[in-house]
């Protein structure tokens, strides 16, 4: 009768959004062969980045760190670090010791960087920095003592010495005027000769990728490869002196801060985006640039998944076609929220008073589960990308040993690796498949940057010592 033909065409209508939502989280689902692309086209652009032909040209920028050994055990000693570039900014102390009781002690205090100071003039940028330094060693009880200083500053540097960062752009969402093209070292130094108050002794200018490799490679000398997946994402490895063209000398090895973010900044990955990323591009702080990284981290995966929700609820697929005004702000969706409803243990009751904190109130059974389901695949895309992009990596590295089979450490850092519930399963999982003839192990650094840039800092002073 009648009834039966309603129910018919209900089951009819709903069979047929079902089919209409997994078309559109199709198009963020990618194949083996698709990360075999990705792989093999992030190993093409290394090769530009380090060939001084085609490097001005190339998105991988590959540039050389002048770190050229790891940590050997014999440093020692009591350094500054800063850190700049990651979720805060900290100053920390930290005391190496050598031989017997080799081990590492910090001390460190974290600062807020206020959004007007990410965009306001690089002055009042670095002025501020001064003044948290000059903070901090009140507070350390240590006015006056100048201390060798390691910088942990993650942005992507031109380096023609180890203690000097000529800053080419800035990213994630920093835009601090007067800084591009200036060497981060003498912006510092300035703003300290403005206050009068101490000097400092700039050993270093590091990487978070590099201190993140330098710490693992101090309990494990396998660690070749530094890992970053936080605010940004980024790698460095040790690359042969013969392929680094940009410095000279054939000898031994140099690690390389292959800034990898901006692979796809070409067009490289225009076959794998979708317009939900085309949406966060062009409302971020750089449009055009960053591509890679805008797919895989913390500071852009909340917007790709808020993006998704907007075309859903649009097309009348979610929130029973309600667009609400949280939904439109932009920035709503913290990575913490990403990697919260996805935790297995969170029953459904609690994606929906996520979603309620979210200011999504209007939110049925069915949205929660299909935002975890937005949540899972744009997650997944992510850590399989990135594991396409170490693919490259750690087969260049075999293959410049010439090894059948090569065995290597990733030593990995940053808030979504290490909060998100499945990140790091599926990007080795799709390592193993990406990269068979390696045998990856990962490492967790336990506070890379700020330790690495001390241990970095400390090998610079040994060898300066040993020169002397
Ligand atoms: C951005 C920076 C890079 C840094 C990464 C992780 O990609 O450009 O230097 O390593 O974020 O913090």
């Amino acid at each position: 009768g009648k009834g039966a033909a309603m129910v018919t065409a209900v089951a009819y209508r709903l069979a047929n959004q079902h089919a209409e939502r997994q078309r559109i989280l199709d198009k963020l689902r990618l194949s083996h062969d698709q990360l075999l692309e990705v792989k093999r086209r992030m190993a093409e652009a290394m090769e530009r980045g380090l060939s001084r032909d085609t490097h001005g040209n190339a998105t991988v920028k590959m540039l050389p760190t002048y770190v050229r050994s790891t940590p050997n055990g014999t440093e020692r000693g009591d350094f500054l670090a800063l850190d700049l570039g990651g979720t805060n900014f900290r100053v920390l102390l930290v005391r190496v010791r050598s031989g017997k009781k080799r081990s590492v002690e910090m001390h460190n205090k974290i600062y807020a960087i206020p959004q007007d100071l990410m965009q306001g003039t690089g002055d009042e940028l670095f002025d501020h920095i001064v003044h948290c330094i000059a903070d901090f060693m009140e507070y350390m009880g240590m006015k006056g003592a100048s201390l060798p200083l390691g910088f942990t500053f993650s942005f992507p540097c031109q380096q023609n010495r180890l203690d000097e960062g000529i800053l080419l752009k800035w990213t994630k969402g920093f835009r601090a005027t007067g800084c591009e093209g200036q060497d981060v070292v003498t912006l510092l130094k300035d703003a300290i000769h403005r206050h009068e108050e101490f000097d400092l002794d700039v050993v270093a200018v590091v990487n978070d990728t590099v201190g993140t490799m330098m710490t693992c490679g101090y309990e494990d000398p396998y660690c070749e490869v530094g890992l970053i997946v936080g605010t940004g994402t980024n790698a460095c490895y040790m690359e042969e002196m013969e392929n680094v063209e940009l410095v000279e000398g054939n000898e031994g090895r140099m690690c390389i801060n292959m800034e990898w973010g901006a692979f796809g900044d070409h067009g490289e990955l225009n076959d794998f985006c979708t317009t939900f990323d085309h949406a966060v591009d062009e409302r971020s702080a750089n449009p055009g640039k960053q591509q890679y990284e805008k797919m895989i981290s913390g500071m852009y995966l909340g917007e790709v998944v808020r993006n998704v929700l907007l075309d859903f609820t649009s097309k009348g697929l979610l929130f029973r076609g309600r667009l609400s005004e949280r939904l439109k702000t932009r920035g709503i969706f913290e990575t913490k929220f990403l990697s919260q409803i996805e935790s297995d243990r969170l029953a459904l009751r609690q994606v929906r008073a996520i979603l309620q904190h979210l200011g999504l109130t209007s939110s049925t059974c069915d949205d929660s589960i299909l935002v975890k389901e937005v949540c899972t695949v744009v997650a997944r895309r992510a850590a399989q990308l990135c594991a396409a992009g170490l693919a490259a990596v750690v087969d260049k590295i075999r293959k410049n040993r010439q090894l059948e089979h090569l065995r290597v450490t990733v030593g990995v850092d940053g808030t979504l690796y290490k909060l998100h519930p499945h990140f790091s399963t599926i990007l080795r999982q799709t390592l193993r498949e990406l990269a068979p003839q390696c045998e990856v192990s990962i490492m967790q650094s336990e506070d890379g940057s700020g330790k690495g840039a001390a241990l970095i800092t400390a090998v610079a002073c040994r060898m300066r010592n040993e020169a002397k």
